[in-house]
């Protein structure tokens, strides 16, 4: 039981049927990805009138939207993407559920949209958690996926800060993003295209930053890669990320490995696991820092073998390595194209601490008031 106040008080109705639970546990044997859902959802509206207002736990349904409803045409909207986990003593927490909200904001703020309250994004998560929390798988490395969103819901197409907003709160149970063994990816430096620019969205968890990414990693695929790399707009010489993970290079090997992250310029999103991983490095010796690397650099390192590791990260996939580079100046490997230790040491870590199996000692988890339930 958390000891927050709550900010707002939320109308529950719950589905007429639930699912039979035999249909339940046939959905979640084999959940993937963003497939499935919970039989419940939260909305809470907003207008400029009355300020953040209507929290309901409702049915999960289909929404109905006029054709003129504003993020329809001018994509004001912004969304969250984090995971509840069953944990080893019983129970279920979502990951760092306050950094979330606090990354939600700082979205909403950039897009023009109301800031929901952290109280309030918290509050989401424990009234569908009381109610879907038999959705949480819990096979290893399973999830149930939380996706908090936030949309223009004004019918207008003037194009103005929306005055009506609509918050919606969805999960969908999740398996493990590398079913047969972690997998490292092949990928491919986007020079054509973007994927921010300074003073742009890119630090923003906003659609558009996705929808306008879409077609470079179509290039990549074409390429014969997995992901695609992004890299700064102007020079197309310094790394930002991998599609939709952060990046971190390894440099030598050992207690003595020396961690990199490009550091946040604003173009980058901040990742909540990036940030973990600069936390759960430190805490297992390596030095660990936020710098900046340009791809001649990247190439380099790992032609003379001081750059040891490369890997993305992300919830989704937690630590993903990266095997083998290809852009139109060149191909290269990183190591030997198998994952790296330090790489499989701080994901074994991580994933850890998201079951309960190792402390949780920097209070990541955050058991809401489903804590005591199975
Ligand atoms: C563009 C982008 N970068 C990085 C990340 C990793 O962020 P996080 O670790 O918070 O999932 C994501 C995923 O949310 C993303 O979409």
């Amino acid at each position: 039981m958390s000891s927050r106040t709550s900010t707002i008080k939320f109308a529950i109705s719950h589905v007429p049927e639930r699912l039979p639970v035999a249909e339940r546990e046939r959905r979640l044997a084999n959940p993937g990805f963003g497939r499935i859902f919970t039989e419940h959802m939260v909305r809470i509206l907003w207008d400029s009138e009355h300020g953040w207002h209507d929290a309901n736990l409702m049915p999960y349904a289909p929404l109905s939207l006029d054709p003129g409803t504003s993020v329809l045409h001018y994509a004001q909207a912004v969304f969250e993407g984090l995971k509840a986990f069953r944990q080893a003593a019983g129970g279920v927490s979502a990951f760092r559920a306050e950094a979330h909200a606090a990354r939600f904001r700082n979205s909403a703020r950039r897009l023009a949209l109301p800031e929901l309250p952290e109280e309030t994004f918290l509050d989401a998560i424990d009234v569908l958690l009381a109610a879907d929390h038999k959705w949480v798988p819990s096979a290893a490395e399973h999830s149930l996926y939380l996706r908090p969103l936030m949309y223009a819901s004004e019918v207008s197409l003037s194009v103005h800060p929306s005055s009506e907003v609509t918050f919606l709160l969805i999960a969908s149970p999740s398996g493990s993003y590398f079913p047969r063994g972690v997998k490292p990816v092949t990928v491919w430096l986007s020079e054509d295209f973007s994927r921010a620019a300074p003073g742009g969205t890119g630090a923003a968890k906003t659609g558009g930053n996705y929808a306008g990414g879409l077609l470079a990693q179509a290039e990549a695929a074409e390429q014969g890669c997995d992901q695609v790399v992004w890299l700064d707009s102007s020079e197309h010489r310094w790394v930002e990320e991998m599609g939709g993970m952060n990046l971190f290079f390894v440099f030598g090997s050992g207690p003595a490995a020396r961690l990199m992250t490009p550091a946040l310029t604003g173009t980058l999103l901040p990742g909540i696991t990036r940030d973990s991983l600069l936390v759960l490095g430190r805490d297992l010796g390596y030095t660990v820092e936020e710098g900046r690397i340009s791809v001649e650099d990247w190439r380099a390192g790992c032609e003379d073998g001081s750059l040891t590791e490369v890997f993305a990260c992300g919830t989704a996939a937690v630590i993903t390595p990266v095997a083998a580079v290809k852009s139109s100046r060149g191909s290269w490997a990183v190591g030997n194209g198998e994952p790296g230790q330090v790489s499989m040491r701080l994901r074994k870590e991580l994933v850890d601490i998201q079951r309960g199996a190792a402390p949780d000692r920097h209070g990541w988890l955050y058991p809401g008031r489903v804590s005591s339930k199975s």
